[in-house]
């Protein structure tokens, strides 16, 4: 296919190659004949996700240092996909400053970096939770956004999308804005600021219930990696997404009770769940989003089944199990999906 060809023999800087997304696009390209150069702080990320590939250069160093910025932008990139980010919500609701710092003037650099040294294309990891609020219509369409965000997560991601609109507008630079919703699949390790689908599988491996935030009526929209990273290929390579906004999720919605259910089965997990009290920043009951944009622009088309790529995960996980294990490092009161039974503790 001709958007997968195109990046052959390109310079491709991925920031944050060592993060659960960014590990598999920088395998992708690599597979595809791509020169990457990664540079991740391996604050979230682990160095043994990296892909020791041919081609891949990875620089360990933070996005706000400019000699490391100095050092991957001197390779001049031709495309930059800039994955790095404080993650996420709760997170950035105990460490707003540093929030700010990575995910606003972080990518605001990012941008410069790019203009200065003439990038074809600047692609932005954008975040649906980020975009839309708790009170826009489902299925989430591009159009409508919210002012009313709960965490500075959400605030400074859409802050990324309003510089990429400023470089695209004043500079040129051709920025494309996939906006992801609820990634999962190999590469992404537990750990207290993760998502909820590598925590329950962690806690389910160790035989410990698993705590639900809320009724476990909600749901969310969950994409399995491989097709973002599709998503991210395309959006690198085919004109018609430059100065864009898409939605890349799978279109289904998931409850978050039959999640555990599924995932206590597949790992024969028989602690079954516990309630927990939701979280406050957690507002959005359901999440949806339509991906008849993407479709439309870059012929984006999710086709792992839910079962399929939750079958891969597991499998990855209990392929690395030691690793996960101790570079987890974290147990079961001491996640932000628990975090009430943490200031008990304390
Ligand atoms: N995972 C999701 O469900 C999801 C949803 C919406 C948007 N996103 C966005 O997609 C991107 C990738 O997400 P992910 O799930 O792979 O997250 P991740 O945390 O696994 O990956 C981010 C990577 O960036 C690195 N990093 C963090 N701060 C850095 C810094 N200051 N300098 C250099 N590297 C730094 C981390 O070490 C990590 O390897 C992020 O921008 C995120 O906001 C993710």
């Amino acid at each position: 296919m001709e958007y997968l060809s195109f990046y052959k023999d390109k310079k491709i800087l991925v920031t944050g190659g060592a993060g659960a997304i960014g590990s598999n696009l920088c395998r992708r390209l690599a597979e595809l004949g791509a020169k990457v150069i990664i540079l991740d702080d391996l604050s979230s990320g682990v160095s043994w996700n990296v892909p020791s590939l041919p081609g891949v250069l990875f620089v360990e160093g933070d996005i706000l240092d400019e000699i490391k910025l100095k050092r991957v932008f001197f390779e001049r990139p031709q495309i930059v996909f800039h994955l790095a980010a404080f993650f996420a919500n709760q997170n950035s609701v105990d460490h707003p400053e540093r929030d700010l710092m990575v995910n606003g003037m972080g990518t605001l650099r990012l941008l410069e970096y790019s203009v200065l040294t003439g990038a074809d294309r600047f692609i932005y990891a954008s975040s649906g939770c980020s975009i839309y609020g708790s009170e826009s219509p489902l299925p989430l369409r591009e159009e409508f956004m919210s002012m009313h965000l709960s965490t500075p997560y959400q605030i400074t991601k859409m802050l990324g999308e309003l510089y990429c609109n400023f470089f695209y507008h004043h500079y040129g630079l051709k920025v494309v804005k996939p906006r992801f919703f609820n990634s999962y699949g190999p590469g992404e390790v537990p750990g207290q600021y993760r998502n909820v689908i590598p925590n329950f599988i962690y806690w389910a491996m160790k035989g410990l219930p698993l705590p639900i935030t809320g009724t476990g009526e909600e749901t969310r929209d969950f994409t399995y990696v491989g097709d973002i990273v599709d998503g991210l290929l395309r959006a690198g390579a085919i004109e018609s997404a430059v100065g864009q906004e898409f939605n890349l999720a799978s279109g289904k919605e998931t409850r978050i009770i039959d999640l555990a259910h599924m995932i206590n089965e597949a790992t024969g997990n028989k602690a079954g769940i516990r309630f927990v009290q939701r979280r406050k920043w957690d507002t959005k009951d359901r999440l949806l989003a339509s991906i008849d944009r993407a479709r439309e622009l870059i012929g984006y088309n999710p086709g792992t089944t839910f079962e399929e790529g939750l079958k891969h995960t597991i499998d990855w996980f209990k392929e690395n199990w030691d690793k996960i294990e101790e570079a987890a490092k974290f147990g079961p009161g001491v996640s932000s999906a628990v975090r009430e039974i943490v200031v008990k503790v304390k």
